[in-house]
């Protein structure tokens, strides 16, 4: 039996690559004064209907609950953030600068960088609508990513407006119902043939194209390119209007972060939705809003990708996870006293472990080794003294059993 598709079995490697991303994570996220929270996995499947916007409806997990409720597994978490938010904004001091680390769930093809499960980071700013806020955000989201070790070599955010193209429909008079449909479609250009995406662009297609071309900006977009240069990270982001984004509650900066081979899909991505608050609520709670999400799944590949965030990776997995202390059991009638010394390390906080049936000596130095152990502790024939093995210089010393915690902590 294998996992659905698109699903993943975390196996002992993988969760703690896991868990180092989201330590990682959630140590930058407070070091920006985020607090984190998190919401329901199942949600009313109208939320993503109303909010989210096609591309995600297509892809919704959703089925009826026994209560005859529409249900929907969350496919991101925004629309959840907003919900609450309305409903609780009278217990908060605005801004709220919130993070979350939710699984979400995505009917998508699987591919490259794509699955149906992924663990996202939410990053969001509610109750401010300077550029301050946009500005906070991607450097957060930057700095994220220097935490892992990548530099600007390895990544760039492209910075867009959807003001800009709000602009560039109006003057040319397209009324505001079609504006989210063709926001798709130029989100979608640089993945899709340019004679499909003109096809689907009708009569706007040259002007489209001569801007994409071309390039633009926006008084807004000035303002945070001001901003991330005067933090010293303008090397990190580079302005961009082919930036669209799918989701259709944005409106205004938007952004996403890519490898700078472009081989990968987007590692991050969000922007400003000022009035998805307001939608949602039944008391007029009006909140400018600012975000943003990475996801795991092509974080993982690009650090798999570049062997200096790798080895720093793995180089702290190893850390984390290996085993301090060994206890050999040499001799099984000593076996209670070593298991009470083993308890008391633990006690003390040391990561220990022991041969839970009788071993060889030879195959329980082994075990010490492949857990990684820098000590092993004998119980056998010195007793009432153990030896005390500093397992890479092979240097021994007998210690009176009483007095191993002390030793140890030395
Ligand atoms: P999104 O661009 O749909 O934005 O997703 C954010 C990130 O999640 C993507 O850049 C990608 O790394 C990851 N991701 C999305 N779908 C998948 C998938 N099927 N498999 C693997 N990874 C995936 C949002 O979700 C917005 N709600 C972000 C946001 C927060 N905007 C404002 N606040």
């Amino acid at each position: 039996m294998q996992p659905l598709p698109g699903f993943r079995d975390f196996l002992p490697t993988d969760c703690a690559k896991r868990n180092y991303i989201f330590a990682s994570w959630r140590e930058v996220a407070r070091r920006y004064g985020f607090v984190e929270w998190d919401g329901p996995v199942l949600e009313p499947t109208d939320l993503y209907r109303k909010k989210s916007g096609p591309e995600i409806v297509g892809q919704l997990f959703n089925f009826t609950d026994k209560g005859e409720r529409e249900v929907a597994m969350r496919p991101e978490l925004t629309p959840t953030l907003a919900r609450v938010v309305a409903a609780h904004d009278r217990e908060f001091k605005k801004p709220l600068k919130w993070f979350s680390i939710p699984q979400c769930f995505r009917y998508e093809k699987q591919q490259r960088g794509r699955l149906r499960e992924h663990f996202q980071l939410n990053c969001d700013i509610i109750g401010e609508a300077s550029a301050d806020a946009d500005v906070e955000l991607i450097a957060l989201a930057i700095d994220l990513l220097r935490a892992f070790g990548f530099t600007s070599s390895d990544v760039v955010v492209r910075l867009s407006d959807r003001g800009f193209w709000g602009d560039f429909l109006r003057v040319r008079n397209v009324p505001e119902e079609r504006w989210s449909e063709l926001l798709q479609i130029i989100d979608k250009s640089e993945r899709e043939p340019r004679d499909k995406t003109a096809e689907r662009l009708g009569s706007l297609a040259t002007d489209v194209f001569q801007t994409l071309d071309s390039g633009g900006t926006s008084e807004r977009l000035d303002q945070v390119v001001a901003g991330l240069q005067a933090r010293g990270l303008a090397e990190f982001a580079s302005v961009d209007v082919r930036i669209v984004r799918g989701l259709a509650y944005y409106s205004g900066i938007v952004f996403e972060v890519f490898d700078r081979g472009g081989k990968l899909r987007a590692i991050a991505g969000g922007g400003r939705y000022d009035h998805l608050i307001a939608q949602l609520s039944d008391d007029a709670c009006d909140l400018p809003a600012a975000g943003f999400a990475m996801g795991d799944v092509v974080l993982g590949e690009l650090i798999d990708a570049t062997p200096a965030v790798r080895d720093r990776m793995h180089a702290r997995m190893t850390a984390a996870y290996e085993i301090e202390i060994f206890v050999v059991v040499a001799k099984e009638e000593r076996r209670s006293e070593a298991v009470k010394q083993a308890q008391l390390l633990r006690d003390r906080g040391k990561r220990v472990d022991y041969s839970l049936g009788a071993a060889k000596v030879g195959k329980q130095f082994q075990m010490a080794e492949q857990l990684g152990a820098r000590t092993a502790v004998l119980f056998g024939d010195e007793w009432p003294n153990v030896a005390v093995k500093d397992l890479a210089s092979g240097k021994q010393e007998l210690v009176p059993h009483e007095r191993l915690l002390e030793h140890v902590a030395r």
